[in-house]
């Protein structure tokens, strides 16, 4: 198994029993959040590890764009897992770490669009529209980061009350947000479809559990009022 893979688990774990450990008496601020801040941290230490030893390999950009990258989307399928896992298992403190978590994806992403703009685009502004206009995964990306960009800067609590019923419409584009950032990983992959599948097959199990959400609360209602 990578080591990505086995470090998502670790993350995906911990969450999970930290949550479990401590929801009965569970202190937020104290425990929770910094335990969850701890393990959304490790990769940011594993990408640092492996460019201080050396072992990007023969493409240190090209390698420091996919590790990045693929975390952004991790962290982007694992927020929207939040809500999902607080209704499953009946704890809500899974929909308190959510913001964090947003927090998380949106600090990956943009640490990818850095790299993209410092190693491989090399600081050249004049060449970021033509890059934005002629590859297509370089317009995905940028897409889905614009959203992100949004959904992090609507997401503080005083956005929340100055917003009102518009935040919750506005929050619901992180499902646009992970499809167009699916594309662009489409766009991308060549040969090895394995891992766009597992992503795309997770993002359609957290949709349908939405959709299910809505509609079993609609027929809950109209049963209620007939
Ligand atoms: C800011 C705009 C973005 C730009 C310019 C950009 C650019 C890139 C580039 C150059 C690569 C490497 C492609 C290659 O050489 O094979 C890449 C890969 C990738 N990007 Fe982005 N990207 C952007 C936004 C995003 C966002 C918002 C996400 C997810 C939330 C994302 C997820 C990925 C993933 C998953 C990969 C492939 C990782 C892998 O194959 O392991 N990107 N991106």
């Amino acid at each position: 198994m990578g080591m990505e893979r086995r470090l998502l688990l670790c993350i995906a774990a911990w969450i999970l029993v930290v949550i479990i450990d401590v929801s009965s008496s569970v202190n937020v601020k104290r425990v929770l959040k910094p335990s969850v801040f701890s393990v959304a941290s490790m990769p940011l230490l594993l990408i640092f590890w492996t460019v201080v030893t050396n072992n990007l390999g023969p493409d240190p950009a090209k390698a420091l764009a996919l590790e990045t990258g693929g975390w952004a989307l991790r962290f982007l399928l694992l927020t929207l897992a939040m809500t999902p896992m607080s209704q499953i298992l009946g704890t809500m403190e899974f929909v308190k770490i959510r913001r964090m978590m947003g927090l998380f994806t949106f600090f990956y992403a943009s640490l990818h669009f850095l790299v993209w703009l410092v190693f491989l685009l090399e600081l050249r502004l004049d060449a970021f529209g033509e890059e934005l206009l002629e590859r297509p995964f370089i317009t995905l990306g940028f897409a889905a980061y614009l959203i992100l960009f949004l959904l992090a800067v609507t997401s503080p609590r005083s956005m929340v009350l100055k917003l009102g019923r518009k935040w919750k419409l506005i929050h619901r584009s992180i499902y646009l947000a992970a499809t167009v950032a699916l594309l662009h990983l489409i766009w991308i992959v060549r040969s090895n479809f394995g891992e766009a599948l597992v992503y795309g097959l997770v993002l359609a199990a957290l949709f349908l559990f939405r959709i299910w959400g809505f509609l079993r609360k609609k027929i809950l209602l109209s049963n209620s009022a007939s």
